[in-house]
């Protein structure tokens, strides 16, 4: 294959499961109220996946739905990605149980590990391996079932996150610039401000450790509010200017859906009112899938259309952070 330049999302799909957890529904279970929550979030409910759903089987729906508005053939795929930090197992991949549902039996197959920035950072990863011609058409997953790694008797991050699952798949052509380059950044001394420190081999499954309730999410939620902020503005900054282009040229910035504050903020450092989509009210923070869905929902809505340049930036646990521009060239 011949190395090309131009490479563009042609479908997007996404999937929710069907049971929806209020605000009300946690403040029975544990001490918190929808003011709480909606005033220092903008949260109202999420989703919650069905015990015998896995996160493969909430990717395999996005995977679906991607496809289908491809209009391409499972068969086509010929690089597969699911950004996870809930997969199915440790081992295989949830990349290769989306693959044997789905029947993309031409892919090579693998998850992507960079918490709430998975999706940006698989974007990236199967942009620039279609470019250099390494693969021709990939499909992109962020999937999670956040609902089995939160402590549901910690009442400041069990609030916080939703199930989901979004989907793009991508290819080299396109009208425009497609996908654009990319503003990317980590900072491993931050690791311990969010992570899931049990199960691992660092702190393996054991009595004790489960007793602790290490197996769970911890999140110091101030500290990583304040960082996030200061990256996703940054970043929003490095992509724009690596990319010759300016704040007002674009039409809808796309952020992960963390925290309406957190999104408020970045609109006041970039000065980009009324172009931000955010749908977190319904969904909460589903983690890699939440930038996925969100992107999905814009394009299905009409926020995006043909031709829009459309920011992306995302914010995850590592710390883990990116931004990118894109020339929304599906119609
Ligand atoms: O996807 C990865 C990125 N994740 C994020 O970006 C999340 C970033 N952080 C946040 O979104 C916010 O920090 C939170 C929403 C997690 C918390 O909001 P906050 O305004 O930073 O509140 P806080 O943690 O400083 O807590 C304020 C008070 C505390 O009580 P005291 O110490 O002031 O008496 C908490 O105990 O609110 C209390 N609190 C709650 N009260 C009712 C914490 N959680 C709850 C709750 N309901 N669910």
């Amino acid at each position: 294959m011949e190395p090309t330049r131009t490479v563009s999302i042609i479908g997007t799909g996404s999937y929710v499961p069907e049971k929806v957890l209020t605000n009300q529904d946690l403040a029975k279970i544990v001490d918190t109220s929808d003011e709480w929550i909606h005033s220092r979030t903008g949260m109202r409910e999420r989703h919650i996946a069905a015990a015998d759903q896995a996160t493969s089987d909430l990717g395999t729906e996005a995977a679906k739905a991607a496809l289908a508005d491809a209009g391409i053939d499972a068969e086509e795929i010929d690089l597969l990605f699911v950004a996870t930090l809930s997969p199915d197992m440790f081992f295989p991949s949830t990349a290769c149980f989306v693959q044997d549902k789905i029947g993309a039996k031409n892919a090579f197959c693998y998850d992507l590990g960079a918490a709430c920035s998975g999706f940006l950072y698989s974007l990236e990863t199967a942009k620039n391996q279609i470019a250099c011609g390494a693969a021709k058409t990939a499909l992109v997953i962020g999937a999670e079932k956040m609902s089995t790694f939160i402590d549901w008797e910690d009442r400041s991050t069990c609030i916080l996150f939703g199930d989901g699952a979004g989907a793009a798949v991508i290819q080299a052509g396109g009208e425009g610039r497609g996908i654009m380059q990319a503003a990317m950044g980590s900072d491993g001394s931050l690791a311990n401000l969010l992570w899931t420190p049990g199960g691992g081999s660092r702190n393996p499954i054991s009595h004790e450790m489960i007793d602790q309730r290490q197996h769970y999410l911890k999140m110091q939620g101030r500290e990583v509010f304040k960082h996030a902020v200061v990256r996703m503005a940054e970043a929003v900054n490095q992509a724009l200017e690596k990319n010759n282009l300016r704040a007002d040229e674009i039409k809808c910035f796309i952020p992960h859906q963390a925290n309406i504050r957190i999104i408020d903020a970045i609109v006041k450092r970039l000065g980009i009112a009324g172009r931000v989509y955010t749908n977190v009210e319904k969904y909460a923070n589903t983690s890699s899938a939440a930038l996925a869905i969100a992107m999905d929902e814009a394009a299905k809505d009409g926020t995006i259309q043909q031709g829009d340049l459309v920011a992306l930036t995302v914010f995850g646990g590592g710390f883990t952070w990116g931004a990118n521009v894109l020339e929304w060239s599906k119609s």
